[in-house]
């Protein structure tokens, strides 16, 4: 494995996506544009009541609708098998079995599917099924179940206990000179990507083909298989495209058995395209949350106590638990010797909350960096140096040292680029005419991943190169990035390199979560080319006809595309003469990336530093964006463009969260009352101003080949309270609830 390549390397390189053409011109096909004969078309009907249960359902005059073909409900769909979830090796969100009964749990649940020749046809039928309720008033707002907050089933984050204490908690406040102590609260929000969930299924006799917007193939694959009592090799997942996913497709949600069942049902294709608002009911969501932040520090500002306690909501029993992680990031981010963090959950007739772009972090983020702003105005500290003198050196929860850790650079290359010397520290001091300005910053964080993956490479008798694996292009840029990998490895022009994914007949892949891909497959991509390349390096090196006879590894340097010896360079040949030779028309090698998380010596963590600037209409309340800076130390880049475009996003994202996302639920009849996208507000072109991302050069040795640490959601993290550190800033108005909307400036 010692071979060098010396090669133009591609890896690092802002390279254009390798399927930007197939997308800008329509030719790339997501998983509603599967061209097959002879589909057919679901609509769901979904529950107009949230709590109780269906008294009667009359299908009668919608059966007898044009193009109707069948109509499923719970009194007549097939049952299934139990859907494995994720702590059983599968994709469900819901432990409750679509059309199970007749009992209601939330607004939009399913209570029935139409299939029809026509989506046209199949959505009016589901207008015509008539339904009475037995209704229970439905319980939808977090403050008033607070009382009744129990302690969740699982761990928070999968790895925290409900309750922690590390110290002292008591003591820690007893020496604290200054003291904080707030509440903040975040609203639900919804995903709103811009490909909404479809599904797309065929059945050829027991076999099952599902085209699926999915971040986790091979997870529907085994809940499928389940569900329907067949093996999963009977069961193929395809997903060549995602049109955005933040978190809403890591899981299977119910639409996708129910297309299945529709499909068997009728014996023909099925297309299930969920409508936008039923995207906000049933795909799941960001819980709401209510954290309560207590600091104790000294009058210098050295934290003696931190405690971070709080609710959120997840649905009723039968459907399962989702436990929005808020608490997670506060073990690790600063040094205090005193640390309590709590997280409890309160039942409500909201659906299925689930992972959205940094779950956990984002909305956790939001509340210990306002709060530690706070601090700085208490104890009269630049909010920097604030988050400097309680820098974690090592991570005081593990008691770990980083693998690498760029903070305080990030600080620095931040506050540099945003130019938050020209802040003036005083609250509402600062002014452009009748404007308020305000400048905010926060850390942002988050961890890195590392889930097994697998990848095949081949190499074809013209030396071009196919590398596989079952992951997801989810728009991040995964298809691209792993090329210029397997590229640079091989030692080859990054055009003869193809990157395959998508698809549960290749190597299997992870769920394409936790920014988790490019450490994850990436190792996988990074294995299988370098032993596809050992395998054809010893057929040379073992053959008398070519110049590499007998040579030993480490003489053998590749350089653009061909293989030449160390000390004499006229011995020389390309991988394609070697299979030639060898009358091969195909070499293969594959890896299996596994990671021992159980014994880590290091802990493994992105940072980051976010700044925004504010211009508020004092007259009028509206906050305006004007500019935001962003300085990440992630690992190593594998891509400056793709990755760029991973913080941009999350960056607007992070707006959205402070100044405008909220799902807005009518608390008389347990309705969303904003489920599109004229009034839930993602922000516009409008609402960004010029966001500029950096990145240090960071240097990782322990996360994994590559020294890539992910960048897919730390980008959001820290944004929110960035804003709501730089409204408070302008305004002197501390706003501890978003979104920071005008009403509540006035
Ligand atoms: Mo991400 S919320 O892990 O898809």
């Amino acid at each position: 494995m010692n071979t060098q390549v010396k090669n133009n390397i591609v890896t690092g390189k802002p390279l254009d996506r390798v399927d930007g053409r197939l997308k800008v011109t329509g030719a790339a096909h997501y998983s509603a544009e599967i061209p097959l004969p002879n589909i057919a078309y679901a609509a769901l009907i979904g529950s107009t009541i949230a709590s109780g249960s269906i008294k009667s359902l009359d299908t009668s005059v919608a059966e007898k609708s044009p193009g109707v073909l069948a109509i499923l409900t719970h009194l007549n769909a097939p049952k299934l098998a139990k859907l494995p979830t994720f702590a059983t090796g599968g994709a469900a969100a819901e432990n409750r079995l679509p059309l199970s009964d007749g009992t209601i749990y939330h607004s939009g649940q399913y209570i029935g599917v139409v299939i029809a020749d026509t989506f046209e046809q199949a959505t009016h039928a589901a207008n015509l099924v008539q339904v009475t309720y037995e209704q229970k008033p439905p319980v939808t707002d977090l403050e008033s179940q607070r009382e009744r907050a129990v302690v969740p089933k699982g761990k928070i984050g999968m790895t925290k206990d409900a309750d922690t204490m590390r110290g002292n908690i008591e003591q820690g406040l007893a020496q604290a000179e200054v003291r904080v102590e707030q509440t903040y609260t975040t609203p639900t929000e919804n995903h709103n990507p811009m490909e909404p969930h479809a599904t797309t299924v065929v059945w050829e006799d027991d076999k099952l083909t599902v085209y699926d917007a999915t971040q986790y193939t091979f997870g529907v694959r085994k809940s499928l298989a389940d569900g329907f009592g067949i093996p999963e090799e009977n069961v193929r997942v395809i997903c060549h495209f995602i049109g955005g996913a933040f978190g809403c497709k890591g899981n299977m949600w119910s639409h996708v058995p129910l297309a299945a069942l529709a499909a068997r049902s009728v014996r023909r294709p099925v297309k299930l395209v969920l409508t936008r608002a039923q995207m906000f009911t049933g795909v799941g969501h960001r819980a709401e949350t209510e954290q309560k932040i207590t600091l104790g520090a000294t009058k210098d500002g050295r934290l003696t106590a931190l405690a971070h306690k709080g609710i959120s909501h997840t649905c009723e029993e039968a459907v399962g638990e989702f436990v929005e992680p808020f608490t997670v990031a506060t073990h690790m981010l600063y040094a205090c010797p005193n640390l309590q963090t709590s997280q409890r959950i309160v039942r409500l007739n909201k659906g299925q909350p689930t992972f959205m772009r940094a779950p956990g972090e984002s909305p956790g983020t939001y509340a210990l960096e306002s709060a530690l702003d706070e601090l700085a105005y208490a104890v009269k500290l630049d909010p920097i140096e604030l988050r400097l003198r309680n820098h974690a050196d090592i991570d005081p929860d593990a008691s770990l040292p980083w693998s690498s850790k760029s903070l305080k650079e990030c600080y620095r290359l931040g506050a540099e680029k945003f130019g938050w010397a020209q802040r003036n520290p005083e609250p509402r001091s600062m002014r452009d005419g009748r404007y308020l300005i305000g400048m905010g910053m926060a850390t942002a964080t988050y961890p890195v991943y590392r889930l097994g993956a697998t990848a095949m490479a081949r190499m074809m008798q013209d030396g071009s190169v196919v590398v596989q694996s079952g992951s997801h292009e989810m728009g991040t840029g995964t298809a691209t990035v792993m090329a210029q990998l397997a590229a640079d490895v091989l030692g080859m022009p990054f055009e003869q390199v193809r990157f395959e994914l998508g698809d549960t007949k290749m190597p299997r892949a992870p769920v394409s979560g936790g920014s988790a891909t490019v450490a994850s497959v990436g190792t996988a991509v990074e294995g299988a080319t370098k032993a596809v390349r050992a395998k054809v390096l010893a057929m040379a090196r073992s053959d008398q006809r070519s110049p590499f006879y007998n040579v030993v590894e480490t003489d053998m340097v590749i350089q653009d595309g061909k293989i030449i010896h160390k000390d004499d360079t006229t011995k020389s040949e390309t991988y394609a003469d070697i299979l030639k030779r060898q009358n091969l028309t195909q070499v293969e090698a594959s890896f299996d990336a596994k990671f021992d998380e159980a014994n880590k010596k290091f802990s493994m963590h992105s940072f980051g530093a976010q700044f925004a600037e504010v211009r508020i209409d004092p007259d009028l309340g509206e906050v305006r964006v004007t500019r935001f800076v962003g300085a990440f130390g992630t690992g190593r880049i594998m891509n400056y463009k793709t990755a760029r475009s991973q913080m941009l996003g999350g960056i607007v994202m992070g707006i959205g969260m402070a100044l405008h996302e909220d799902t807005v639920t009518d608390r008389q009849t347990g309705r969303i009352v904003n489920a599109n996208l004229g009034e839930y507000h993602v922000p516009v072109n409008a609402d960004i101003p010029a966001i500029e991302p950096y990145f240090v050069e960071e240097i990782d040795p322990h996360v994994n080949p590559m020294g890539a640490k992910g960048v897919g959601e730390i980008g959001i993290t820290g944004v929110a309270a960035a804003v709501a550190n730089a409204v408070y800033h302008a305004t002197g108005k501390r706003i501890r609830d978003l979104p920071i909307t005008p009403d509540k400036l006035l």
